[in-house]
């Protein structure tokens, strides 16, 4: 029976063990994006605390993707070298190096793009900074080759691999989501459609990863929102394996990540559970996972494949290293 010290395999990658840190925002690039000292220093930190796995913060594909200026940014070639160093220290550190790309969609500041945030069909997310405006098919069409690009960058950066973001009511969630897609043509009116942009990045992604691991954060739960239930997150759950999804990461959707009402442990971990039960890769909760002992029994029992530990780990980045050791007692 697997415990949180358990190797993991995920596509071609062994983890070491069950502890994921998941991908955590510093907004701490310049202005265009590029990795500085303090991003270097933070993740070599955290990669020597234990985790089997780091997942670099959302990295913006495109200008128009961007929420914060300071964010990461993985939208041209010339963040290759950069983005090399994380790769690298997150490796000599003894962790597997994923990095997390996004296109922030309606939850673009237009401070950050410097124009009118896009959106499935002009509808907020709620908390939005301001109202979005509907894409154009053009424009859509355009969005698999933007993460595709991106991949490939990851890639050549030494990462092995990325994670989609398609959770916190981001560009893919809203295209997901009955709550912000209304759209009625080859990308909304039916749950199928709503799925059709997501399906074509997936694809475009794979054929740039090649054998490298491509990981999907999975919006499951768009509560209090009426959009998508855990149900019917979990019946989406083959669509994503099916498109070469080597691991699913199951957070919130339209609600975010930390969703006010949500403080009990492991708060998305059953939405978690539900998708597991309809997919044969591994998947991963999040969300309120802080006890060593409440995470090993969610691998024991089998509820999850592993952890994400966020705010534990950015608390104590020796969080997972203690955590083994205190198990082992
Ligand atoms: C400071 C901070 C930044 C975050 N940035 C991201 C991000 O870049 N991408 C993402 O998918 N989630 C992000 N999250 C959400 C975390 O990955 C995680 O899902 C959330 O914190 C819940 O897990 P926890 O209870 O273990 O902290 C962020 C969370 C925090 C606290």
């Amino acid at each position: 029976m697997p415990d949180l010290s358990s190797p993991l395999a995920v596509g071609g990658l062994t983890l070491k063990n069950r502890i994921i840190m998941p991908p955590m925002a510093n907004n701490k690039a310049d202005e265009h994006g590029f990795v500085t000292d303090v991003l270097v220093q933070h993740y070599a930190r955290h990669a020597a605390g234990g985790p089997a796995m780091i997942v670099v913060e959302h990295s913006y594909v495109t200008l128009a993707g961007r929420v914060d200026r300071h964010q990461l940014g993985i939208w041209s070639d010339e963040h290759v070298a950069g983005l090399a160093r994380l790769a690298e220290v997150i490796h000599e550190g003894g962790a597997a190096a994923i990095i997390q790309i996004t296109h922030g969609g309606s939850r673009c500041p237009h401070a950050a793009t410097g124009a009118t945030a896009v959106s499935p069909s002009g509808i907020a997310v709620p908390g939005d900074p301001e109202e979005p405006r509907p894409m154009s098919v053009e424009e859509i069409q355009a969005v698999p080759e933007l993460f595709a690009a991106a991949a490939a960058r990851a890639r050549l950066a030494g990462f092995d691999g990325v994670e989609v973001h398609g959770a916190h009511g981001y560009l893919l969630d809203q295209f997901m989501s009955p709550f912000t897609n209304h759209r009625d043509d080859e990308y909304g009116g039916s749950p199928e459609k709503r799925l059709h942009l997501i399906g074509e990045t997936l694809r475009a992604v794979q054929r740039e990863l090649g054998h490298l691991v491509m990981m999907y954060r999975f919006g499951v739960d768009d509560r209090p929102v009426d959009g998508i239930t855990p149900a019917e997150a979990a019946a989406i759950g083959p669509y994503l394996e099916g498109r070469g999804v080597g691991l699913i990461d199951c957070s919130g959707g339209l609600c975010g990540s930390r969703p006010a009402d949500r403080t009990e442990p492991g708060y998305f971990v059953e939405a978690a559970a539900e998708v597991k039960g309809m997919v044969d890769v591994p998947v991963a909760a999040v969300g309120g996972i802080v006890e060593p002992a409440y995470a090993d029994d969610l691998i024991r029992r089998g509820t999850v494949d592993a952890v994400c530990v966020g705010r534990a780990l950015l608390k104590d980045p020796e969080w997972a290293r203690k955590a083994l050791e205190s198990l082992k007692g």
